[in-house]
């Protein structure tokens, strides 16, 4: 729940990437749900296309992700070098849960028909429109106690979610949010000048 001491500029300022996690639950799992439908339900598409789609992984079926992953990359990367990689899988894997996000290509490829003199835009749109949604969920997760991080293991894994998973072909795989209870900190960030990022004309 947001508390008036984490209203939105303070959720914003709040959420990091946080690769430090655990398995102890934060929230309820009905919980975790009703944040990712209310973000599905409320972030902005274009045209209002609704194109963004979110499969929650809890549980063993958390774990099997990034097992899959680590078995997808353990083709890629030479033995010598996997230690890293093996460490990383196993701390997204300490996390609670992953949050997977898709854009529905059936909904692309219709907006295109219908809109054909913007079609060469509606896969930006759509990248901008699943950018928004992951953010909610990203923040909110936060602001609900947990930690996250936004990962992209697409596209070496989309075969095996989507018949793990059942997803439908035409969901295409955009990001993967592992989280769970913060057990560190952020890293420290570096921050550009603001001033220099923005112009106002007044
Ligand atoms: C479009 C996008 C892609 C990103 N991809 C990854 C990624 O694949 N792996 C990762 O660990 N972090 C990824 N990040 C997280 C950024 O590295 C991180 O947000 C940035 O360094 C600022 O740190 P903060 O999230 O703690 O504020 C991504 C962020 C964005 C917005």
């Amino acid at each position: 729940m947001i508390q008036t001491s984490q209203n939105f500029y303070t959720a914003v300022e709040n959420r990091r990437s946080i690769y430090g996690i655990s398995k102890e639950a934060v929230i309820s799992d009905d919980r975790i749900e009703e944040i990712v439908a209310k973000a599905i339900k409320h972030a902005p598409s274009a045209y209002n296309s609704q194109s963004g789609r979110a499969v929650i992984l809890l549980g063993a079926n958390h774990d099997k992700l990034w097992n899959i992953t680590e078995a997808a990359l353990k083709e890629k990367v030479p033995a010598e070098n996997f230690k890293p990689t093996e460490e990383k899988m196993a701390g997204f894997r300490n996390g609670y849960g992953t949050i997977l996000f898709f854009e529905d290509q059936t909904v692309v490829k219709s907006l295109q028909e219908k809109f054909p003199s913007y079609q060469e835009r509606m896969p930006d749109y759509s990248l901008q429109s699943s950018g928004m949604l992951q953010y909610i969920v990203w923040a909110a997760l936060e602001v609900e106690g947990f930690g996250a991080s936004l990962q992209h293991y697409n596209p070496i894994i989309d075969e095996a979610v989507q018949t793990i998973w059942g997803i439908p072909e035409n969901w295409r795989l955009m990001s993967q949010i592992p989280f769970g209870k913060p057990t560190a900190g952020p890293r420290e960030k570096q921050y550009n000048s603001v001033e220099e990022r923005m112009k106002v004309f007044k």
